[in-house]
């Protein structure tokens, strides 16, 4: 149970795609979803999936109560999600800044799905099934993405909408 080293973006184990988990309730994942969280938390984190600690495992975790990254959205409760899965449940996408402790200092405006439903397990192996929209979902399908190897610079549409995040405050970008 400890912080691990996040991974950045360069390293091609990011991009990679993670296997599911086929047992549940095992000391491994325990251990792999306390360093998840522990990692997150020690990182200012709103997500983190598996990959991003050099796991290739379709985990993910999200949540947070107050985030000082993002300091205008609202709380989401603390999850950890086991062979995720979502279907949209409108056409309508919309775009909203992300970053990711991968790419440290930076930010970009990515489209993603504006109300979802998304599914997974729980650590016992129960499954989870909500509905949810704006920011938990983008959060969702920003963790789910690093499970297939993607990044949020890859869905980024227009590129001046990409930057080291002073220098988009300084600008008022967002
Ligand atoms: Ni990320």
């Amino acid at each position: 149970m400890a912080e691990q080293e996040i991974l950045k973006m360069g390293n091609p184990i990011l991009r990679e795609i993670a296997e599911p988990i086929k047992e549940f309730n095992t000391p491994e994942l325990s251990q792999l979803i306390e360093d998840m969280k522990d990692t997150m938390i020690a990182n200012d984190g709103v997500g983190l999936a598996a990959i991003q600690i050099g796991i290739l495992k379709r985990v993910i975790i999200f949540g947070f109560e107050e985030s000082p990254r993002y300091p205008q959205s609202p709380a989401i409760p603390m999850t950890v999600l086991i062979n995720p899965s979502f279907k949209s449940l409108e056409t309508e996408s919309e775009t909203g800044w992300e970053g990711c402790l991968s790419i440290p200092g930076m930010r970009g405006l990515v489209p993603r799905f504006k109300k979802i439903q998304y599914s997974g397990y729980d650590f016992l192996g129960k499954k989870i099934t909500r509905e949810v929209s704006d920011f938990h979902a983008r959060v969702f399908q920003h963790e789910l993405d690093h499970l297939d190897g993607l990044l949020y610079i890859d869905k980024i549409e227009n590129y001046a909408n990409f930057g080291f995040t002073q220098e988009l405050e300084s600008a008022n970008a967002y």
